[in-house]
């Protein structure tokens, strides 16, 4: 293959391995440890490139690297720059040291084993801006509502009227999270159908978005569910995702305009409330009212012979400070619900519950009310059974 036709992957890649002081920052050391790691990857030419940071309590691994997607090199790499961090974490005593490290084993791929991976392979344009955005404190499907934004709503991206490259639309692949399932759809032509999903972002979630008219990727999101993995609550899925922007993409601003609107997620305490999603600096990523808000982080680099040239850091400005403003006040409007619904989640999505022991201890005060005759509702467990 010729040296200009190579195809470059960028891979992001992160887990929470514990954590200072609660769920609210990862501690220098483990990222030292975590970064040793990569150094050396990068020396013996595995990865070109590396950057490593934080957002909130979980710990970010970006990799650019010639290997492809689910290359069980680069993922043996993420996994034991974390193996060494969760190490760091036990030691100095961290909260929750291995979090998401669900076994003691690699076995080649660690998507199901707990980190969540985001990755995009192409040929590198003479130009090629990418931004990656993580956030903590939420769930993959927080990445819905901007990414339709981006890649399909005309209020938001100019270029999808304007720019002829755009103007096609573009492809979404949608994951069913519960039924492990997926379907590709088609914007604009099915814009209401893709709505009609992804307006379930706890089950329906953006995994992919291509370019329609030459299929290049355009966005990815990790979309790995811990608590479906593991069947029982480790956190809150904290996802990650990259967009390619400029020349032919949406604009670098198309891109992050729709986090000028702070969206209400599920996640925030215990992930299980509902919240707005609070566009911040890396320094300020830093969850701590009632562990949140929900923060969401934007880096913005330049690929460039397969290495890394950045970060800027995006949401590092003054532009988002009323988005901010107006995050903090839903913040507090939504709190004083304390534990209603809807700030706290359905039970369906709660990630624990003492619901059933409440019900067990009280089944025997429970009294017939014959108010009417109750036609036997269903147990609504699924989000899709409907009512007869
Ligand atoms: P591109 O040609 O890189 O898409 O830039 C368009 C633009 O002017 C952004 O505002
Ligand atoms: P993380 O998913 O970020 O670890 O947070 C879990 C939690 O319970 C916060 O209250
Ligand atoms: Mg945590
Ligand atoms: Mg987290």
């Amino acid at each position: 293959m010729p040296e200009e036709k190579k195809k470059v992957t960028i891979s992001v890649i992160k887990a929470d391995i514990g954590s200072l002081a609660g769920h609210h920052v990862v501690h220098p050391d483990t990222m030292a440890a975590a970064s040793r790691v990569l150094a050396e990857a990068k020396s013996k030419g595995i990865i070109n490139d590396y950057y490593v940071t934080n957002v909130g309590d979980d710990l970010e691994l970006i990799m650019t690297h010639y290997k492809g997607v689910d290359s069980p090199e680069i993922h043996e790499v993420a996994w034991n720059a974390f193996k060494e961090a969760a190490k760091v974490a036990k030691e100095l005593g961290l909260y929750a040291a291995g979090q998401d490290l669900l076994t003691e084993a690699f076995s080649g791929n660690v998507r199901g084993l707990g980190p969540g991976v985001a990755e995009m392979e192409f040929v590198e344009r003479p130009a090629e801006p990418v931004v990656v955005f993580m956030a903590d404190k939420t769930e993959p499907g927080a990445f819905n509502l901007p990414l339709f934004r981006i890649f399909a709503d005309p209020f938001n991206t100019a270029g999808l009227v304007i720019d002829p490259r755009l103007h096609n639309g573009f492809k979404f692949e949608i994951y069913d999270v519960f039924e492990g399932k997926y379907v590709e759809m088609s914007a604009p032509e099915e814009l209401y159908d893709i709505l009609a999903l992804i307006g379930t972002p706890a089950r329906f979630v953006i995994r992919r978005v291509y370019r329609k008219h030459d299929n290049e990727i355009a966005a990815v999101v990790s979309v790995e569910r811990l608590n479906l993995i593991a069947g029982r609550y480790v956190g809150k899925d904290d996802p990650v995702m990259i967009v390619r922007a400029q020349s032919g993409f949406p604009a670098l601003g198309e891109v992050l305009e729709p986090f000028a609107f702070p969206h209400l997620v599920a996640g925030w305490m215990r992930g299980s409330h509902w919240g707005p999603l609070m566009p911040v600096s890396q320094r300020n990523a830093r969850c701590t009212r009632f562990d949140g808000p929900p923060r969401v982080v934007a880096l913005g680099f330049n690929i460039k012979n397969g290495k890394l040239v950045g970060p800027a850091d995006l949401f590092d400005d003054p532009a988002f400070d009323e988005t901010r403003r107006v995050a903090q006040q839903i913040a507090d409007y939504v709190r004083r619900h304390g534990p209603f619904m809807p700030h706290r989640l359905g039970p369906e999505e709660m990630e624990y519950t003492t619901l059933p022991q409440v019900l067990e201890k009280l089944k025997d005060r429970f009294k017939e009310a014959r108010l009417y005759e109750v036609k036997g509702p269903k147990v609504r467990t699924g989000l899709l059974e409907t009512h007869e």
